[in-house]
């Protein structure tokens, strides 16, 4: 009888603490659902905001350069959704080529356009400008998108250090060859895809080319991405009595070719893709600066997770933005001519001024 007993006893123990395989098979099963929940709100915090505004730019020129893949495609497929006439400037014609007839397909808008622009070419960069400025009348926005980062060294067409070439001073033509139509377009705005890599670069005075030493990261990217910022700060300052605003990003880490030249940086973005955001949510920041109408009138900020966020001092150092400007125009061989640069359509824009 007592026997009976215990027996019954270590049944009902057994069904009320799930003893045995099952135990531990719901254990997993907790636990998967734990680590799940907590890895979809880690993705969701690492995601970043969306820009939700449905503002429409039907008929605006914009030119994206670098957008046959990663942040650029995003940035250029949802302005192409919302009704732009698209210049998609990219130095691979197939590859843009295929993005362009994507992006039609997807957002119905046939005004996308595939163009050639080599960054790392200044003469490349000038023949496209000039294409663009004998096909269009206006220009809207311009998203100076296009980077390439930790490269082994290489030099660019015109022998400049590739990253500074590609990152900076391609760019840097690009702007002041386009910076008329901008004026003359004017409520217009350029928005410049920077780093927050800047943070560990430094404006190398005498070795700007990067002859005597190179690091991939720490030294050239990071440089030409704090020049990207030093360009932006000075524009919104040579811009400020016009309608021509400029802004600069850091779009998060995000999950794109970027880390293509690095293999190191390669096995880092495998670790690493649970807390990197998709090239879409990288894409945003870039949108919220080409569309929020109140950057009609905001300029010179750098801006993260849709945010302003302050600069450390060596990229608000005004005397190094200017260093840096006069330097490009003649690595470039850029003169401005002052007389072209007359001013239309002037309102005031509130320069975002927080240097010390
Ligand atoms: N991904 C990140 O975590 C991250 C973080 C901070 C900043 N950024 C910045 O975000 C921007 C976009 O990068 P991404 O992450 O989207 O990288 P990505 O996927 O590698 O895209 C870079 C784009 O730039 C183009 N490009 C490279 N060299 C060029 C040249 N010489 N002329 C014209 N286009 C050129 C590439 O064209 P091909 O495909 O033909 O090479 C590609 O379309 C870059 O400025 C980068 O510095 C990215």
């Amino acid at each position: 009888m007592d026997n009976f007993n215990v027996d019954n006893d270590r049944d009902q123990v057994k069904r009320l603490c799930f003893e045995g395989a099952w135990a531990w098979f719901l254990e997993i099963c907790f636990w998967c659902c734990v680590i799940a929940f907590v890895m979809y709100l880690l993705r969701r915090v690492f995601e970043g905001p969306f820009y939700r505004r449905t503002n429409r730019i039907d008929g605006k020129v914009v030119i994206v350069t670098g957008c046959n893949t990663g942040i650029g495609k995003e940035t250029a497929l949802e302005l192409a959704r919302r009704g732009a006439r698209l210049y998609m400037a990219c130095r691979d014609a197939a590859r843009c080529e295929a993005a362009r007839l994507e992006i039609i397909e997807r957002t119905q808008n046939p005004n996308v356009f595939n163009r050639t622009l080599d960054l790392a070419s200044l003469s490349s960069v000038r023949q496209f400008a000039e294409r663009f400025l004998a096909e269009e009348d206006r220009l809207d926005i311009l998203i100076n998108n296009a980077g390439v980062m930790a490269t082994p060294r290489k030099l660019t067409v015109d022998g400049f250090e590739q990253q500074l070439g590609i990152n900076h001073l391609g760019h840097f033509l690009l702007t002041n060859l386009l910076l008329d139509r901008l004026k003359k377009s004017a409520p217009s705005r350029i928005v410049v895809v920077s780093s927050a890599a800047y943070m560990f670069g430094r404006i190398n005075k005498n070795d700007l080319n990067s002859e005597k030493k190179y690091w991939p990261f720490f030294g050239a990217y990071a440089q030409s991405k704090l020049a990207n910022i030093l360009f932006t700060r000075k524009l919104a300052e040579l811009l400020k009595d016009t309608s021509v605003t400029a802004n600069c990003l850091h779009p998060g880490i995000v999950r794109t070719e970027l880390m293509r030249y690095n293999n190191c940086l390669c096995f880092l973005k495998t670790i690493f893709h649970l807390i990197t955001r998709s090239p879409k949510a990288g894409a945003q920041t870039t949108l919220y600066l080409a569309l929020d109408p109140k950057f009609d009138a905001l300029s010179g900020g750098y801006y993260e997770y849709m945010l302003r966020l302050p600069l450390l001092p060596w990229a608000r150092n005004k005397e190094m933005a200017n260093w840096l400007w006069e330097e490009s125009e003649k690595m470039v061989g850029l003169k401005h001519n002052d007389d072209e640069s007359k001013l239309t359509n002037i309102t005031t824009v509130q320069v975002i001024k927080d240097e010390q």
